[in-house]
């Protein structure tokens, strides 16, 4: 996967919560970054790779333990910086000559350590340039075990009460040990940091999305050659930017599939159409399928039954129009690489954690087709600035996530065509009052509900007895865990009002208090 054209900055993965960040932080300073579990990292990977320099991240795992993970002791050979991050510091000392002991949970000099702690510094140490101006800086700490002896050529750069050795090196040698995270923003010089350690290795900061956008498009043309390739296109931002970048390296050889399926938000299939079609002139299949979608799921209330129908309909109605279509032979998704880094398992090897809903039922083996993912590379950040550099609209890129089951998993219980014209109907008014009161970027996702409830309101003169709306909007970082977004009464309010005079069969509406966990984002 790695482009040979850009210099690899390495993360030997021991299995931390955030090493994704690390990679993250790098790439946000223009450095190529790849994350490889520690069991991957062998010699012979080392020699094909290349990197300009070695990141050892945090782990669970004790070094005191004789069989704890270890990275090959080449990779200290190889001439280029590394930089061992609490589990990868205490790795380094260890392999090193140095000594590492089992945290105490209290006292001084040395002990286990969660949370904010305030470094101070010993000496200069160029990995710190622009550090400590003004006297000490914050750094998050999360270790159980501590250095005590530090290896041959070390020397102490920074203290925290806690940490007598929190930031180690040996300058010569370029080799950086810290007991800290830098890569999470409770660490707020960690970029800086980083920003050193990437100027000591020489990286030229050449991983910008104008460069990808060039790289990707060769690589495309080289893959493909003469052959069409299909694109299931939702009209999120992967599937999009996906298309876009697909469609600028080989034209017409793509064909992109845009499966209606009745439950679409309001305008959105228009919109679509005229963004692709339109706009940048790609052949476009408008597969208008709400009949077939919405008869199968006639009188079908059971969330997990709702989906698999939409899916397997969504299998057989892409098919269909792929069919039409001569010489195919690739199928382009939009996986990111968040899908596709393998994570650290200690009961052994490492597991690949390819998302299933990214490969639809299995659809590139059933169909005999070969797959083109240019977005493999890329953290979602990246899309996002890729879609940016593509000439995508802002507006677009930055729309909230929207399931592929569509409505029919925000309208709980039997779906019919009149309760989704009003749950259309509630969430546009809903979503234009987040725009107005320009909240929409800061939240994660938003929409509507419609309850499967019937209550009684009053109206003028008259009694109505219409459905009750739940407004959700969250916030989140990917999904996995989310908060709900405080909105003040004003605004609550004033969409209730909104609501109920534009929207005809609505006469309630509830705002939605739960967190995930332990609700879901979603009602089904
Ligand atoms: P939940 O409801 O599980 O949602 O907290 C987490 C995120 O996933 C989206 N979601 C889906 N996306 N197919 C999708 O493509 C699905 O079946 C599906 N279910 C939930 C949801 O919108 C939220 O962003």
């Amino acid at each position: 996967m790695t482009l040979p054209q850009h210099d690899l900055c390495l993360i030997v993965d021991f299995g931390s919560q955030v090493t994704q960040l690390i990679a993250r932080r790098l790439r946000e300073i223009g450095i190529y970054a790849e994350i490889h579990p520690f069991q991957t990292v062998t010699v012979e990977a080392l020699a094909k790779w290349k990197p300009k320099a070695v990141i050892l991240s945090g782990g669970p795992a004790s070094v005191v333990h004789e069989d704890s993970p270890r990275p090959p002791r080449e990779v200290f050979e190889l001439g280029v910086p590394v930089l061992g991050i609490c589990y990868g510091q205490q790795v380094m000392m260890e392999m090193l000559g140095g000594k590492v002991e089992g945290g105490k949970i209290s006292g001084g000099g040395g002990t286990a350590e969660f949370g904010r702690a305030y470094v101070e510094p010993v000496g200069d140490l160029a990995l710190l340039d622009g550090w400590f101006e003004a006297g000490r800086e914050q750094v998050w700490m999360s270790h159980g075990d501590h250095v005590s002896r530090l290896a041959p050529g070390f020397d102490v750069f920074g203290t925290s009460p806690n940490a007598p050795y929190a930031i180690t090196a040996d300058p010569e040698r370029r080799f950086y040990a810290v007991q800290f995270h830098p890569e999470v923003h409770h660490t707020p010089k960690g970029a800086t940091l980083y920003a050193n350690f990437a100027r000591a290795a020489g990286f030229t900061g050449d991983w910008t999305m104008g460069a990808y956008r060039e790289e990707a498009i060769e690589k495309i043309r080289a893959e493909v050659g003469d052959a069409k390739v299909i694109c299931a296109l939702s009209g999120g931002v992967d599937s999009s930017v996906a298309a876009v970048l697909i469609h600028e390296a080989i034209g017409d050889q793509l064909t992109c599939v845009f499966v209606d399926h009745g439950l679409l938000r309001e305008g959105e299939a228009d919109e679509v159409v005229a963004m692709f079609r339109d706009h940048y002139n790609m052949p476009l299949i408008h597969a208008e399928e709400q009949d077939r979608f919405l008869d199968a799921l006639d009188g079908v209330s059971d969330p997990e039954v709702k989906r698999k129908t939409i899916g397997r309909l969504f299998i057989d109605v892409f098919q269909d129009h792929a069919d039409r279509i001569e010489g195919v032979e690739f199928l382009a998704q939009g996986t990111l690489y968040p899908d596709v880094i393998e994570s650290v398992s200690f009961s052994g090897g490492p597991s690949a954690t390819i998302k299933s809903h990214h490969n639809v039922g299995g659809l590139p083996e059933k169909m005999g087709l070969k797959l083109v993912e240019p977005l493999r590379e890329l953290f979602k950040d990246e899309v996002r600035a890729l879609g940016h550099e593509l000439g995508l609209p802002r507006h677009f890129i930055g729309r909230h996530p929207f399931p592929g089951p569509g409505l029919a998993i925000r309208c709980p219980g039997e779906i019919t065509r009149e309760k989704l014209a009003i749950l259309r109907r509630a969430d546009a008014v809903y979503i234009d009052q987040i725009r107005r009161h320009g909240l929409y970027d800061e939240i994660w996702q938003a929409f509507a509900a419609l309850l499967p409830v019937r209550t009684v309101g009053v109206m003028g003169d008259g009694r109505t007895y219409d459905y009750a709306c739940a407004l959700r909007a969250v916030t989140s970082v990917d999904g996995m865990t989310a908060d709900y977004y405080p909105f003040t009464h004003e605004f609550l309010g004033e969409t209730a009002t909104r609501i109920i005079n534009e929207v005809q069969g609505i006469n309630r509406v509830t705002y939605d208090i739960t967190s995930k966990p332990p609700g879901t984002i979603e009602w089904e």
